[in-house]
């Protein structure tokens, strides 16, 4: 029997193709994003408590009752305004379950999918997977602004979901409280949902503050808003996520969820909570810790031939090659990986249709002496690429 693939595209994730050739070639990785750093010993602490406790067993459905009202309370400090921990929030298996669940429950056959490119690789896949079609609309570098005229004329009478990700990877930008404004007037009176991937509601550099679905009235009503401790609190091996939405969203969601994970790690979950409790402000400050590397990171590069681009947020920063090289950017992060011994992402699996770029994902979620080591390595490949001037 010949298997038919329901995503015959679909093929190992480019951040999986890298870091398996950095491991390979033995290269310093920083392209995918996760941090080589230890987490906070009291959130270690609450895990080694809640085991010993014997917090073993399944826990409910749409997450402890703990979690869900610690959540509810941080919401209520960043976003001024109370969800509901029974009817309005669900704790899943990292952000991407979560996109998953709401994807599942907001299209099905013969819908429409609107998404930004770049777009994070987990949507396109699980819309295909309920059967809807993706139209994809392109950001385009440097500043990868929206252009809601663009997606006005991308609205059909199929639209029923726009996926939104602010702050963007792998772009680095982020959505003003202009652009959910103009969102709202877009879908005005269509039968459209937003899906809202926060998931780096706190690292936005320079001042900005994060403008989140949950802050706007209209949008609100009609958003799945999804957010991962994973980044929060630097743990992204702990795959602890949450969607927030209103209840009857809600509902459609947790019938996905139920017979796809089921429910999160209990000990996890309790540990999570438990650190919330006693740490309620552990998240504050994300974005004066990151901003700081993306300086060190950003500072060692100028004027190196790889430029770093203006980052608006997100614990990436994107670096342009084209003084050194032409290339195209898979086979350019291909040669830093042999050449530099560094692995980055390329941009260009990100588009359905990539414009001519030359720009590599760098991750800032590092040690400070890996970023030196790293913009130590790329300064000395860029110099001798270098044309002599
Ligand atoms: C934009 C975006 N959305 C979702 C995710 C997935 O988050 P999680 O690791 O919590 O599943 C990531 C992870 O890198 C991401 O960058």
């Amino acid at each position: 029997m010949r298997f038919a693939s329901k995503l015959p595209e679909v093929g190992t994730t480019i951040f999986t193709v890298m870091s398996r050739r950095a491991a390979e070639e033995n290269a310093l990785n920083i392209g995918q994003g996760f941090p080589d750093y230890a987490i906070d010993p009291r959130l270690s602490n609450s895990l080694i408590e809640a085991l010993s406790e014997g917090r073993n067993q399944y826990a409910p459905m749409e997450g402890t009752l703990e979690l869900r009202e610690q959540i509810s309370n941080k919401l209520n400090a960043c976003y001024l305004r109370r969800f509901d921990p029974i009817t309005e929030i669900t704790v899943t298996c990292g952000a991407t379950e979560s996109l998953y669940d709401a994807i599942q429950a907001a299209v099905g056959p013969g819908d429409e999918a609107i998404i930004f490119d770049p777009a994070y690789d987990a949507y396109e896949p699980a819309i295909r997977l309920a059967g809807a079609r993706c139209v994809r609309i392109a950001l385009m570098p440097p500043a990868f602004r929206f252009d809601w005229d663009e997606v006005r004329r991308a609205l059909s009478d199929r639209t029923r979901l726009i996926i939104i990700n602010s702050p963007q990877n792998p772009s680095c930008s982020a959505a003003t409280r202009e652009d959910l404004d103009r969102l709202a007037d877009c879908i005005r009176n269509r039968p459209i949902t937003v899906i809202a991937d926060e998931v780096y509601e706190h690292v936005l550099f320079d001042g900005r503050r994060h403008q989140s679905v949950l802050a706007h009235p209209e949008l609100r009503e009609r958003s799945y808003a999804v957010f991962s401790f994973g980044k929060t609190l630097h743990a992204t091996g702990w795959r602890v996520g949450y969607c927030v939405a209103p209840p009857d969203m809600t509902g459609e969601l947790r019938k996905v969820h139920q017979f796809n994970t089921f429910s999160i790690a209990s000990p996890l979950q309790h540990a999570i909570a438990r650190y919330l409790s006693a740490y309620p402000d552990a998240w504050q400050g994300l974005s004066t810790f990151f901003e700081a590397k993306r300086d060190l990171l950003a500072g060692l590069l100028r004027g190196s031939g790889l430029e770093p681009l203006a980052a608006s947020g997100t614990y990436f920063q994107l670096v342009d090659y084209g003084a050194i090289s032409q290339e195209d950017d898979l086979a350019f992060a291909d040669r830093l990986i042999r050449e530099a011994k560094i692995a980055a992402i390329p941009l260009s699996p990100f588009y359905a249709k990539p414009p001519h770029m030359t720009l590599v994902r760098l991750c800032i979620a590092k040690r400070d002496e890996t970023l030196r080591e790293a913009a130590r390595r790329l300064s000395a490949f860029a110099t001798a690429l270098r044309p002599a001037s």
